[in-house]
């Protein structure tokens, strides 16, 4: 090997090191050629002491580039999760709901399977959750039997219209909110993110539901761009740590003031104390 190649050796190694979440397992992601349409994050080693509860993923801007997300998914992962995003790594165009639901189906047809890479997933535990327009998305999947949860990041349902086609969006205007029979937790970005009125409005319109909202101000964007995802990503571990991993230490973090302490604003909830045993 000469220096240079050495060199780049190196730099790729700190580069994996850096992005393999923090949690206690380094985690990257991959695309598998029997869902050449996704990117699926999980731990590089599937852990022996713990199954990985399943996260479906729709991309800000409904984009379809798997990897947009790539800090906050991989972060996820490493806590000893598979997450899977709709969209190749680094793919182009859009997404729509069909992508989760196939996402779903190969979970199905893959968890525990023959114990290869995917045997300790386990498809009876899944949350469904997207930021902005994936937000939207993640709603769609609201009467999907196998889905849990679902986590709402900078989103909320818009009043679009007929336009909604046009614009990318899936037309679901905010009395949709009432179809909605699942836990649902929103990751908002305050006043100043443009989805902020929408998803205050279905936060309060939601009901009969275990439910949280938080406002982390720093808009639309969030801080997903951050190393592990920022502040959204370590809310975003709590939260599937305890719906998914049922680890109830994480109920301080949502309803004992941790949220409030992490900087996060505008915190409410109702009937969390259900959340693990609720069913629809
Ligand atoms: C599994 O083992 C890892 C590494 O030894 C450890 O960090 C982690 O906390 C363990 N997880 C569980 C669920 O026991
Ligand atoms: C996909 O997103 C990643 C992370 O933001 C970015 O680095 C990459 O350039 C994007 N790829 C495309 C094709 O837009």
């Amino acid at each position: 090997m000469n220096m240079k190649s050495q060199l780049l050796a190196a730099l790729s190694c700190s580069t994996l090191a850096l992005a393999a979440g923090n949690g206690p397992y380094d985690a990257s992601h991959s695309a598998d050629i029997t869902l050449p349409k996704h990117t699926i994050y999980m731990p590089n080693t599937p852990p022996e002491n713990t199954t990985l509860p399943v996260l479906i993923w729709g991309n800000g801007a409904c984009s379809a580039n798997g990897t947009l997300f790539g800090n906050l998914l991989t972060n996820i992962a490493s806590y000893g999760f598979i997450a899977i995003a709709s969209g190749a790594p680094d793919g182009n165009g859009q997404t729509d709901v069909q992508l989760m639901k196939d996402a779903l189906d190969w979970i199905e047809e893959n968890a525990g399977g023959g114990g290869g890479k995917y045997a300790t997933v386990d498809a009876t535990r899944v949350a469904v959750a997207g930021q902005s327009c994936g937000g939207l998305e993640a709603y769609q999947m609201r009467d999907d039997p196998r889905v849990q949860y679902l986590g709402i990041f900078n989103s909320g349902f818009l009043d679009v219209g007929g336009i909604g086609g046009i614009l990318g969006l899936p037309g679901e205007g905010p009395e949709t909110i009432e179809e909605v029979k699942l836990p649902v937790f929103y990751f908002l970005g305050g006043e100043t993110d443009i989805a902020y009125p929408n998803g205050m409005a279905d936060y309060e319109a939601l009901s009969g539901v275990p439910k949280w909202v938080g406002n982390y101000p720093v808009g639309h964007l969030g801080t997903y761009a951050e190393p592990e995802g920022g502040a959204f990503g370590v809310a975003a571990v709590n939260w599937l740590s305890w719906v998914l991993k049922e680890d109830a230490s994480q109920a301080a973090w949502f309803t004992g003031g941790g949220a409030e302490e992490a900087g996060w604003e505008e915190v409410s909830s109702e009937g969390l104390e259900d959340l693990l045993t609720f069913s629809a």
